[in-house]
């Protein structure tokens, strides 16, 4: 009998699934990620596992974006694991530099740790939760994207009955779900629930640079996926936290199939992005290995990786657009990217003036005033 408690407990026991990235140098310019900073995570986090700090992990990079996937039983923004991803991207730096990589350490943005790694550069999406008899997750991960490229996906997923079947003719999902909905240049944050809010939904969110889901839950509560959109902190004079998301799903039993949540990313959507943060260009999924923009520093891009969970332990992953339906996705991708491309230094390729990354037009309009006449 005490047994059975004891078994009891154990089952319950909360799992946590942290994805903590950062571009912390690229190779070369800003299309990829070099093996031996791979190879440094890899074995700081297995330091980790073998004291018992973490319970697993991956370590892959998305373009120039290091990318690390732990499980662990300390719960979100748990100082040591924000604390362990700190340290692995400060060694990791060290490393950058010595290899000069480009823009080495460009998202560590403090000297020093403070207790959480949010509003410090790097990107951040948790979610704890009880692990269920089997327990199938994808983890996103975008490069040369803002964090508003999970919106579309993440509505397709969670309330398009087009998209997701699953929505009408499954018993279990047939409530619909609620979505958090952080508006990032404040302090504001709604939930609103499908299918009854969805026009409301869809005022706030399909405006991605103002609007960002922050998370979706079933209607009893269940976290079912999170995203690294946070508020975005005024550090250094400049808005920070933004680039190249990373994005959690869980799958499957009640929530959405796998290949429901995958089908969005057959219609390469445009994000904004691409080179120099400051252009509109198509999200194009691919594998990891495939995962280099250099056209142009893009097209942007998104990889997804799928795991099952074992009591912590991640199985996987599976590299789920490395598949050949996703073939169109891909080719429509780069039509889309050359018409965009055509488009040179005009709107709407370009973005509209406040959101682009660089600008010189307060010089310009400078020296233009100085000829008035
Ligand atoms: C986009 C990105 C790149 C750079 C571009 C210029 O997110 O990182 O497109 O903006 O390569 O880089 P710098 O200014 O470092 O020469
Ligand atoms: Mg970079
Ligand atoms: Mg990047």
């Amino acid at each position: 009998m005490k047994q059975e408690t004891k078994k009891t407990e154990v089952k319950q026991e909360k799992i946590t699934i942290s994805v903590i990235k950062a571009d912390i140098g690229g190779y070369v310019g800003h299309s990829s990620s070099h093996p031996e900073i791979l190879e440094k995570a890899r074995a700081l986090l297995a330091k980790a596992q073998k004291e018992k700090l973490i319970v697993d992990f991956c370590v892959t990079s998305c373009g120039d974006d290091l990318e690390l996937i732990m499980s662990h039983r300390k719960g979100c923004d748990a100082k040591q694991i924000h604390g362990l991803a700190w340290e692995v991207f400060e060694e990791c730096t060290a490393l950058a530099k010595k290899l000069k990589l480009y823009g080495a350490g460009q998202d560590l943005l403090s000297d020093s740790f403070s207790g959480n790694v949010k509003g410090m550069g790097p990107g951040v999406a948790e979610m704890e939760f009880v692990e269920r008899k089997s327990e199938p997750f994808i983890v996103f991960m975008g490069d040369k994207c803002a964090p508003g490229a999970w919106n579309f996906p993440l509505f397709k997923i969670f309330a398009d009955p087009f998209n997701t079947i699953g929505l009408i003719i499954d018993p279990s999902m047939h409530d619909g779900f609620k979505f958090e909905v952080h508006d990032i240049k404040s302090d504001k944050n709604f939930i609103l629930a499908t299918p009854e809010e969805m026009y409301d939904l869809l005022v706030l969110i399909g405006s991605a640079e103002n609007y960002i889901i922050k998370a979706v839950y079933t209607k009893k509560g269940e976290i079912a996926a999170v995203s690294s959109t946070q508020k975005l902190y005024l550090i250094a004079g400049r808005y920070v936290g933004k680039d190249d998301p990373v994005l959690i799903v869980r799958s499957q039993a009640g929530l959405p199939a796998i290949g429901e949540i995958l089908e969005p990313f057959a219609f390469p959507h445009l994000v904004t992005g691409w080179m120099r943060g400051s252009h509109y260009g198509p999200l194009m999924p691919t594998s990891q290995k495939q995962a280099n923009p250099s056209r142009f520093d893009g097209p942007p891009r998104v990889i997804a990786y799928g795991f099952q969970l074992a009591n912590g332990k991640l199985i996987g992953p599976r590299d789920m657009f490395d598949d050949p339906s996703f073939d169109y996705a891909r080719y429509e991708a780069n039509r889309i990217a050359n018409y965009m491309r055509a488009h040179g230094p005009f709107e709407p390729h370009r973005l509209p003036l406040p959101e682009m990354e660089y600008t010189t037009l307060p010089e310009v309009l400078k020296k233009l005033q100085e000829r008035i006449k």
